[in-house]
């Protein structure tokens, strides 16, 4: 088979997937299958080398692993670090992607954009997404933002190649909205954001809606909705899971932190029987992971469970980088618990999780979209709505 016919295979199995699984409606399938991925996939990706790094991968020296990975249902890494891997070539920090289209086609679904309206999205990126929104919307309705150059003359000139020159590509801080062309009747961002910036919501139509995914240091992973009011106000609450890259100006704190045997030995030890899954894997444990993110700010968490680590051991990790406070728990898969925790700083982030854990079963678990998130000029504030 040739390239392109492998890709044309791989352009309709991908959308066959989509469908199947039931995230493509009857009004954006077509939509999918006019815009074939790989057309917005860069020639060089990057991918999981060894020791965690980010290695790059070229599409000439490997077509077949690069056409693979076009038409997976996968993020694609498109760049690393801003635009400055390493000097020995390798990338730490994954600085742009191409979303998994699951989630492509989910956040789609979530806009409800119409034919007609006007969208302002947040995050160019390939232009992969703003292809999908120009050939449901038309082109000259759809206005996209990316504030690194490099990617956003890449992503005009895929978006020109594939027949969408009418798309505006603005090169620019997203966060800022983009006052010449509003207002909108959508802002979908494809960044995350730990503040919702008013500008979006300033820039969009009475009755419009404002979509980002919304996430902070604790757990980076829910999709927010919101609708703008004609006070010029926007109300909303998350819907869904979405894990996204945030925005520059609000990067999440990488936990990081040199312990030696010394600290662990000054540190405070006590036993819990709470299981580090219940509190750190969003995928099993959603509403929890939102009730922390939102109770316990400035904690930065991270959870490998045992099958990722060498020792067969899983440890889940409590950070807060400013004031140089940790907590740290270990579990092995044979023992139900009571598992130990090292705390130690002034904040006592175990004690911090361990009663906000408590209150959210207390409060009868509450779902994640039972919180809801008012944005003001003032800013953003969220509250425990009533149950439903
Ligand atoms: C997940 S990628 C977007 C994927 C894209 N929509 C696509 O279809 O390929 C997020 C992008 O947001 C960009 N970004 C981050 N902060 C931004 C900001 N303040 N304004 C505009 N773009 C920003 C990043 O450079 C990155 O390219």
């Amino acid at each position: 088979m040739t390239a392109a016919a492998e890709e044309q295979v791989g352009h309709r199995q991908l959308v066959e997937h989509l469908t199947e699984s039931g995230v493509l409606g009857a009004d954006w399938q077509p939509v999918f299958e006019a815009v074939p991925r790989a057309e917005f996939i860069p020639e060089t990706v990057w991918v999981e080398g060894d020791g965690g790094v980010l290695v790059p991968l070229y599409r000439t020296q490997d077509p077949q692993r690069w056409r693979e990975l076009a038409y997976a249902d996968d993020a694609i890494i498109t760049q690393v670090d801003d635009g400055h891997p390493a000097l020995d070539g390798t990338g730490r920090r994954i600085s742009s992607s191409a979303s998994m289209p699951t989630v492509v086609a989910q956040m789609l679904a979530h806009c409800a954009a119409q034919p007609g309206q006007r969208v302002l999205e947040i995050g160019t990126g390939t232009g992969y997404n703003a292809a999908l929104l120009a050939q449901r919307l038309d082109a000259g309705n759809v206005v996209t933002i990316e504030i690194d150059p490099e990617l956003a003359q890449t992503a005009r000139n895929a978006l020109t190649a594939a027949g969408y020159d009418a798309v505006t590509v603005v090169t620019g801080d997203g966060a800022q909205g983009y006052p010449p062309a509003a207002p909108f009747d959508r802002v979908l961002s494809t960044t995350a954001v730990q503040q919702v910036p008013y500008d979006w919501v300033d820039q969009t139509r009475p009755g419009g809606l404002v979509i980002t995914p919304w996430g902070t240091d604790y757990y980076n992973g829910g999709l927010l909705v919101l609708t703008v009011t004609e006070e010029h106000t926007a109300l909303g609450c998350l819907v869904d899971k979405a894990s996204f890259m945030t925005l520059r100006q609000q990067r999440l704190t990488r936990p990081g932190l040199t312990l030696t045997a010394e600290d662990d030995a000054h540190a405070t030890c006590s036993y819990t029987d709470i299981h580090p899954a219940d509190i750190a894997n969003g995928h099993v444990a959603f509403d929890a992971c939102i009730a922390l993110a939102i109770r316990v700010p400035h904690c930065a968490m991270s959870y490998a469970p045992p099958e990722l680590d060498t020792d067969g051991e899983g440890i889940l990790w409590l950070i807060d980088a400013h004031s140089g406070s940790w907590a740290r728990l270990h579990h092995h898969p044979d023992h139900d618990g009571p598992y130990r925790v090292l705390q130690s700083g002034s904040r006592h982030l175990w004690d911090e999780i361990h009663t906000n854990y408590h209150w959210w079963l207390n409060a009868g678990r509450p779902p994640a979209d039972r919180w809801r998130f008012t944005i003001t000029p003032e800013g953003q504030h969220i509250q425990l709505g009533p149950r439903r």
